[in-house]
């Protein structure tokens, strides 16, 4: 009798990668496996957060200004005590921590860096909208793992990233990544009944140009001509084009660019002038933008601050912003010529 299989887990899948490169050596394995339990510790406190007292504020303030909920908080610290044992890393970096995590004396450390956004969509946490972690994981160049690690070494492109991806707590629990190099975009459903993430989107290709554009229009006031004018550009009527576009944003990054992915079409957060402290926009480069911009790159879209590739900006520090234009290639490269000022 056929045993019904349970599909290909995620660790079967990483394997199978991993069996492809030769250098590989299985701390990369590790790694993952211990992310993906802090995912599912968060998944679950997602999914119950109506029922107990993890909801709201905690009246704290984080680095960046903003409001901290409770469930920003347990993500970061679970993220944290999953990944600080696992023996590969040489530090982490978080969007709710100022400075790099360093790795307890008691652990070993490896050469890997791995810097994410624990709790993305935080403004949705309670309404019951989807909101995802993001993660990106470099490798140190130099070094060895008992120096101490410099910030220097953790500011690297994000074309450096060795692997790249995030989780999305929606109707249904998934994990979409990448492992760089060319081997493509994967998604895995979390299946509560057998307790793992079963792939469900193999190489995922976002289409070369999508019909959504994604972007907060109550900045409107708040944008340069340039940006206006291409956000008009897709509300106008053009039949040859395919316009007016529709509009589609529900203000968790991690929603709005899986839809994107999956079905195509641009995700914009320009630079504004809405607040004097964050001139570049809201997303930050290294836990959010540089991410998704490898996810979005293996699966055959781009990401651009509006001038230029995101994964090739140096990074000037660990919670710099920056304008993010993501998504279909060909919108995103649209978006580029409006901005950068060479639309005809
Ligand atoms: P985070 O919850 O990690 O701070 O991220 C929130 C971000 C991102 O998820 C989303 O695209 C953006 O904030 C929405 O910002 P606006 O509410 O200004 O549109
Ligand atoms: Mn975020
Ligand atoms: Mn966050």
């Amino acid at each position: 009798m056929k045993t019904q299989g349970v599909g290909i887990t995620i660790t079967e899948h990483i394997l199978r990668q991993e069996r492809q490169n030769p250098r590989a050596t299985g701390a990369f394995t590790t790694l993952i496996n211990e992310l993906i339990v802090a995912a599912k510790v968060i998944s679950r406190e997602v999914n119950k957060a109506g029922l107990v007292d993890i909801l709201g504020a905690t009246g704290r303030i984080n680095v960046q200004g903003e409001r901290v909920q409770k469930l920003d908080i347990f993500a970061n610290q679970i993220i944290i005590q999953r990944m600080q044992h696992v023996g590969q890393l040489c530090c982490m970096g978080s969007e709710e921590d100022p400075d790099l995590i360093e790795i307890p004396p008691e652990y070993p450390k490896g050469d890997y860096i791995i810097v994410f956004d624990p709790l993305d969509g935080s403004s949705n946490i309670d309404v019951n909208v989807s909101i995802g972690t993001i993660f990106g994981i470099y490798k140190r160049e130099g070094g060895s793992p008992n120096s101490d690690i410099l910030l220097s070494e953790v500011l690297q492109p994000g074309i450096k990233q060795v692997a790249a991806g995030y989780f999305i707590y929606g109707s249904s629990t998934m994990m979409v990544y990448t492992t760089a190099k060319g081997t493509g975009v994967h998604g895995f459903t979390l299946f509560p009944s057998v307790g793992e993430f079963l792939l469900s989107h193999e190489n995922i290709r976002i289409p070369e140009k999508g019909k959504i554009y994604s972007v907060n229009e109550s900045n409107y006031q708040y944008w340069d001509n340039r940006t206006r004018a291409l956000v008009d550009y897709f509300k106008t009527p053009d039949r040859k084009t395919g316009r007016p576009y529709t509009s589609r944003y529900v203000g968790s990054l991690v929603a709005d660019f899986h839809r994107n992915l999956l079905k195509g079409g641009i995700f914009m957060y320009p630079a504004d002038k809405k607040d004097p402290r964050k001139p570049s926009g809201k997303l930050r480069l290294m836990v959010e933008a540089n991410p998704l911009a490898m996810v979005v790159k293996e699966a055959g879209g781009y990401a651009s601050d509006g001038h230029g590739p995101i994964l090739e900006i140096d990074p000037g520090e660990l919670h710099q912003r920056v304008p993010l234009y993501i998504g279909s290639k060909k919108d995103v490269e649209l978006a580029e010529s409006f901005i950068s000022g060479s639309a005809a």
